[in-house]
């Protein structure tokens, strides 16, 4: 899904004009390459073996979106046999290695440009979650402006997987088929309803992909158990977030918080609770959330606002992180909350890596 994103941001950018591209398959090899308008000489012809190490290590740059077990198998395999190439992915499987960058360049085009200069040759698109808070509030944490800050998530489906999307979408139509006839009728009564609804979640929906019924509830456990009571995906947020500013020492944020599945399809939101190292207006943090980058929209904290332009249904299929409920909060000057929304897809997976492609080749 996320190699299917990736591949239409591109054809959508024009970024295949600049590239020589060799396409390659796990499953299709032989099969027609895709065929791509606009691409330069080279382009057309057949799949290769995405597993072929010898055709692979001639390449100078190799962008996949496959997935973990993918590169834990090809990746070092390229490397041992001194491949030089740089390697762009999405997976977690790099991310944490010394020897490799988080991309993510409109919060750390330095620190991607200085491993550029000084031989560093992976490069990993981040965490979709900490991608997204981070283009939506870069103004506050690229400015050193943060000192700790919980991030509370509220995951779509797209994170799981297209499978996952799938099982939701007919977890909610077969919720709806249970009661359908009792809804059409205004005189039913909603307790049955509900009791024929919970009914069928507990007994008898297909839930293969999330393990419990995602539609009409939530899930509050992303990806693995690290055994100390934190998911994976909740202990990302802190490495992450301090690999891509390159924040050391003092300097590291604090970050934690609960990572939970909702049933939104492609957006992931988190509300964040954020204690600042000094006490800005709601206006001055506002100004530097919007001038940080074009993509971060500052939505005012008003109820109309918020339901319009702060969703999943409003983000989705957008390149913007809108950012609102911005106030001061209760427990003093320095700590205000904030909430975000972001395509997951998009920020959150695809873009960060065709965009570092077109820094290697030297285009953005
Ligand atoms: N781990 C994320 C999720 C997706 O499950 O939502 C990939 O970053």
């Amino acid at each position: 899904m996320v190699g299917s994103v990736l591949m239409q941001r591109m054809q959508d950018e024009g970024d295949f004009a600049n590239i020589n591209p060799v396409f390659f398959s796990t499953s299709n090899a032989g099969g027609a390459a895709p065929d791509i308008a606009g691409a330069a000489a080279g382009a057309a012809g057949k799949l290769e073996d995405a597993f072929d190490v010898e055709t692979l290590a001639k390449l100078p740059i190799i962008v996949t979106a496959q997935g973990g077990d993918y590169t834990k198998q090809v990746h070092g395999e390229l490397r041992s046999r001194g491949w030089d190439g740089l390697w762009i992915d999405a997976a977690s499987t790099l991310r944490m290695s010394d020897d490799s960058i988080i991309v993510l360049d409109p919060i750390n085009r330095d620190v991607i440009d200085a491993g550029l200069a000084g031989g560093v040759k992976d490069y990993i698109g981040g965490n979709c979650t900490v991608s997204c808070m981070l283009m939506g509030l870069g103004g506050l944490f690229k400015n050193g402006l943060v000192e700790w800050g919980t991030s509370m998530t509220y995951q779509a489906a797209s994170g799981g997987g297209a499978r996952h999307m799938r099982e939701l979408l007919s977890q909610f139509g077969t919720l709806n088929a249970e009661v359908s006839s009792e809804l059409d009728d205004p005189a039913s009564a909603i307790l049955e309803i509900d009791r024929k609804v919970l009914a069928h979640q507990r007994t008898d929906i297909d839930a293969t992909q999330f393990g419990v019924p995602l539609a009409g509830s939530l899930i509050p456990w992303i990806d693995a158990d690290l055994g100390n009571g934190q998911s994976k995906e909740e202990w990302k947020a802190g490495v992450e977030t301090n690999k891509i500013l390159g924040t050391t020492g003092a300097d590291r944020v604090i970050m934690d918080g609960l990572c939970v599945r909702i049933g939104a399809m492609r957006s992931h939101s988190q509300a964040l609770t954020l204690k600042l190292r000094e006490d800005l207006s709601v206006a001055e943090i506002e100004k530097l959330l919007d001038a940080d980058n074009q993509w971060a929209t500052v939505v005012p904290n008003t109820k109309e606002a918020s339901m319009a332009d702060l969703t999943p249904v409003a983000a989705s299929g957008t390149l913007d992180i809108p950012v609102g409920r911005i106030r001061k909060l209760e427990m003093g000057p320095e700590y205000i909350s904030a909430f975000t929304v972001g395509d997951q897809l998009l920020w959150g997976a695809a873009e960060p890596l065709r965009r570092m492609l077109n820094i290697a080749t030297g285009t953005l």
